[in-house]
């Protein structure tokens, strides 16, 4: 065996969705940030076109990426449907972590691989980012609100089609020493198994 499989095993099967509302104060290192970003580089990609871009909001960008975000979902969403608790949340979220990193998918436009299979791989590079903070003792949190789809989020992040935000991918040290747990079917409800 190259590695020890029973840590690979907790390891992966340990990762879990912490939300910020659950993250004390306790900074996140930028070492710690610059780990999980190249570990998230190493994720499996179509023709090795690394099709991913990080932006990382620490300290008072926050601030900014926390108002953008509120302020957006207010223009974008009619009044009669607007809801106070995903304001908020908007609102709070970037404060409440350590740092938030907007991961987007960088795609050529004459790139020879198809948009999802670069996605793919996009999404493969946050589960590394994932379990890096797992290994770290890390909250983390994949957010997709619907104003990260937008036109307005391309600009405020400085980026263009065919570039996309795919993630807001939150970190912070979770206040709780309780490490939240979570269940998947057994694998005999989901596998086939065949042999001739
Ligand atoms: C593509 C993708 C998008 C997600 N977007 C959201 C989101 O916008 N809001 C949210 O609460 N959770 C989001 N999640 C996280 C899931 O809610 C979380 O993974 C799920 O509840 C399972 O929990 P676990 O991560 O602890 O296993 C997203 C996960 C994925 C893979």
């Amino acid at each position: 065996m190259k590695f020890n499989l029973s840590e690979v095993n907790d390891l992966i099967r340990s990762r879990r969705t912490i939300f910020p509302e659950n993250y004390s104060d306790r900074k996140v290192h930028k070492e710690q940030i610059e780990n999980i970003i190249q570990n998230g580089q190493w994720a499996p990609n179509h023709g090795n076109t690394q099709p991913w871009k990080f932006i990382v909001f620490q300290d008072k960008s926050k601030e900014r990426l926390s108002d953008f975000l509120a302020q957006e979902y207010l223009n974008q969403t009619p009044k009669e449907q607007q809801n106070d608790a995903k304001l908020a949340k908007l609102l709070t979220r970037p404060l409440k972590s350590s740092a938030v990193i907007a991961v987007c998918l960088d795609r050529k436009p004459d790139s020879k691989i198809s948009e999802l299979e670069e996605i793919e791989a996009v999404a493969c590079c946050i589960q590394n980012m994932y379990l890096t903070c797992t290994a770290y003792g890390l909250g983390a949190f994949w957010a997709t609100p619907k104003v990260m789809y937008s036109e307005a989020m391309n600009t405020f992040l400085n980026i263009q089609e065919p570039q996309k935000c795919l993630a807001l991918f939150y970190i912070g040290y979770p206040e709780s020493k309780d490490w939240p747990k979570a269940h998947r079917k057994p694998i005999e409800y989901t596998t086939e198994w065949l042999s001739e």
